[in-house]
């Protein structure tokens, strides 16, 4: 399905990222294995899981190599992207996975907590996609995969730099894909749900976390694969702008914002009038506290 495609995937040493390698070298890609080879808080740095990475593909047929730069920085990011173009002359396919958490209640969380996060996930994506983009332009094609989360879409505690982090990838995919479509660059997210080491680290103090837990055990990283390499592929070429999630065996669309409910006053308002008449108008259209686990209340299938 990708014979003839080079695809870059970040943070391809581990969990999600290392399935997507697999399964796009398998599919026929020449594959760039960036990865830092960091701690899940982003602390330390690693050629190991990258080159592993590469030599299980090389084990298989497949053709990779490995990039161990950071995407967190506009100059390494740019050395990733230059890696596919020195290495295999293309790219056709940006996987923007690579990904660190710092989770802290957001009252507690420091100025460095955040911009770590920011740094990785959102100002990653933006540069490592910046970096490919004269070239998908140039060529005239070009498929964006980015990984955003529940916890942005959603909600989720303890999560305030993730969330607007993986929230701020959503508007950058849909200003890539209205920004490139006329070039023929597509750009969609998806948000996983998988037992990785990633989600090792969400806090189990209480009962219900702990049964919480156990669930997410069942989700493979590999069960993410098979979107991520359709979407690379041709069969999925008028597919742009969209935001999916998968979780087991399960694939859903998200839904995007738009006006749920509204009022009009010919002669305006005020707050008074906002308070008796709009908003008793508006609150059924008003949303819950919902964190992500409160929408996927059911177990993975
Ligand atoms: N696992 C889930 O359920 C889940 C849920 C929602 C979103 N996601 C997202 O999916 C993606 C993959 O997550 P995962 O669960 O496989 O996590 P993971 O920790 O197993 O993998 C992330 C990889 O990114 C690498 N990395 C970190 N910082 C880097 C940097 N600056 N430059 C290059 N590489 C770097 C790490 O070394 C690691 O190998 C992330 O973007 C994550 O936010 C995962």
């Amino acid at each position: 399905m990708l014979q003839g495609k080079v695809a870059l995937v970040t943070g391809a040493g581990g969990g999600i990222g290392r399935d997507f390698a697999l399964a796009m070298a398998a599919a026929g890609a020449k594959v760039v294995v960036n990865d830092l080879g960091t701690s899940v808080k982003g602390e330390g740095a690693d050629v190991g899981p990258a080159q592993k990475v590469v030599d299980e593909i090389k084990a298989k047929g497949g053709t990779a190599v490995a990039s161990t730069e950071s995407v967190a920085e506009w100059q390494s990011a740019n050395r990733i992207v230059q890696c596919a173009l020195d290495s295999y002359k293309a790219l056709d396919v940006v996987v923007n996975n690579a990904g660190i958490l710092r989770d802290r209640f957001f009252f507690n969380m420091s100025v460095e907590e955040w911009r770590a996060v920011i740094d990785v996930h959102l100002n990653g994506s933006f540069y490592v996609a910046r970096a490919a983009a004269p070239h998908f332009k140039s060529q005239e094609s070009g498929c964006y995969i980015h990984m955003t989360s529940t916890s942005g879409l959603v909600g989720n505690l303890g999560q305030a730099n993730y969330s607007a982090a993986k929230l701020g990838i959503v508007g950058l995919s849909k200003s890539i894909a209205l920004d490139m479509a006329k070039y023929r660059v597509r750009s969609n997210c998806i948000a996983p749900f998988a037992w990785s080491r990633m989600i090792g680290s969400i806090p189990t103090e209480t009962e219900d976390q702990k049964a919480r837990v156990e669930k997410l055990k069942f989700m493979d990283t590999a069960k993410i694969a098979p979107l991520a390499t359709f979407l690379a592929s041709d069969l999925s070429k008028d597919i742009t702008g969209q935001i999916f999630c998968v979780r087991a065996n399960e694939l859903f669309v998200m839904s995007q914002n738009r006006p749920v409910r509204s009022v009009h006053r010919a002669e305006g308002w005020t707050p008074e009038t906002i308070a008796s008449h709009a908003i008793p108008a508006l609150r059924s259209g008003f949303y819950p506290l919902d964190r992500s686990q409160d929408v996927f209340s059911w177990d993975p299938l």
